[in-house]
């Protein structure tokens, strides 16, 4: 398979049930020549063990640094192919220097009661990402959501809250983002009335679109009922203003929509970027005032070339800057797929590039990439390192 769509992925999961083993055993956790709490490096694609010797099991994650401390928030993964839909919900883990980390157990749980919840245990939760809200001092949780049995259909936003950083998060509700609103980028033709050949889906991957999606229209499309939102991110800028980024109109082109005050909803004022380039796993920082984004290319759980783009205003014009990896295996971005961008706390132009090593058939086991974000004539590279260290960062 060259690339697995998501509606062709989620049609073609087992149906079987799962063993939703809230804490790996002992047994899963990797050879190390480092335990844990002796642990002073990154050692990109290698098992990496929390403090009580079990792999850490935070994928498709972010981080959140609080009152001087790390918070690794991902989705909290089980054994074999089932496991790639949520069947426990979003771990979280702490950590003061970023080697070591603290289970600080499930954030988020998935609803097993209720198997018509949103979140219900067998949904597809991915990418969560949290931020604070300094005015109403809530913990806000956003994520990738569809709903249980329906594939990749629904393309929607949920989020939750906390008022503690690791939980527990109470679910809030989800959304197709944007509804009713035009971007402030909109088109003339964005406007006009769609064509009745213009399907309500299409597979979501690469080459499933018979034209642009401007001329098809998606956007005017899913105007009513809110655009549709798959991989997703959160950047909450200095200034105080967060917004969501997130893979739209079929996967094929990203919208950047600020969120409102208290960082609960889409706050009306969006726009889309990259146009039929397919970007997903997009992973936004800010360096010297301007934004830099990575992303990757959509090809389901298969590893392709990242991008890389700038721009000096978050809602553009973007520039793209090409693929920002360099060496071997940079044409699938040393086998992983972008999730994060962390600015390392108390340094100047210290950001590590947090990346996916996916393992669809065992997820469980997929790996973390970390590597650091180096500049070249003001461009992102991403070299790759078997072992590195905060000290690379001056
Ligand atoms: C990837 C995406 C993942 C997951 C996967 C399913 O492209 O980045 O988050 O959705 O597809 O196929």
């Amino acid at each position: 398979m060259l690339f697995a769509t998501k509606v062709g992925f989620a049609q073609s999961l087992p149906n079987k049930p799962v063993t939703a083993d809230h804490k790996p055993s002992k047994l899963q956790a990797g050879k190390s020549s480092e335990t844990a709490k002796e642990k002073q490096s990154f050692n990109p694609g290698e098992t990496w063990n929390d403090t009580g010797h079990v792999p850490i099991n935070a994928h498709g994650g972010g981080i959140l640094f609080f009152e001087n401390k790390y918070y690794w928030f991902g989705q909290f993964m089980v054994g074999g192919d089932a496991g790639n839909s949520a069947q426990v919900g979003v771990s979280c883990y702490s950590s003061e220097n970023l080697y070591q980390w603290e289970n600080e157990g499930i954030a988020l749980k998935v609803d097993e009661s209720d198997s018509l919840s949103d979140i219900a245990k067998g949904c597809i939760l991915e990418r969560p990402k949290v931020i604070y809200n300094s005015k109403t001092r809530k913990f806000v949780m956003w994520f990738h959501l569809e709903l249980k049995g329906k594939g990749y259909d629904e393309a929607r936003s949920g989020v939750a809250v906390s008022d503690k950083v690791s939980g527990p998060y109470m679910y809030v509700n989800s959304f197709r983002p944007d509804a009713g609103t035009w971007p402030a980028n909109v088109k003339h033709y964005h406007k006009k009335p769609v064509s009745i050949d213009v399907k309500s889906a299409y597979c979501g991957g690469k080459g499933c679109l018979p034209m642009h999606p401007d001329s098809l229209n998606l956007l005017g499309r899913d105007f009513k009922k809110g655009q549709m939102a798959r991989d997703m991110n959160l950047f909450a800028d200095d200034n105080g203003s967060a917004y969501l980024i997130y893979s739209s109109e079929e996967n094929s082109t990203l919208h950047i929509s600020k969120l409102s005050d208290d960082y609960l909803s889409s706050g009306g004022k969006y726009t889309r970027v990259f146009a039929n380039r397919y970007m997903e796993g997009s992973a936004m920082f800010k360096r010297n005032g301007k934004y830099y984004i990575f992303a990757s290319d959509c090809t389901g759980w298969e590893p392709n070339a990242a991008r890389s783009a700038v721009a000096d205003s978050i809602f553009g014009s973007w520039t793209e800057l090409g693929n920002p990896c360099i060496g071997a295996d940079s044409a699938l971005t040393f086998h992983s797929q972008s999730t994060f961008v962390l600015p390392v706390a108390g340094k100047k132009d210290a950001f590590i590039f947090m990346a996916d090593r996916w393992n669809p058939k065992n997820a469980i086991d997929g790996r973390y990439v970390w590597l650091p974000v180096q500049f070249k004539n003001e461009r992102p590279v991403l070299k790759w390192s078997d072992k590195w260290d905060l000290s690379v960062f001056k």
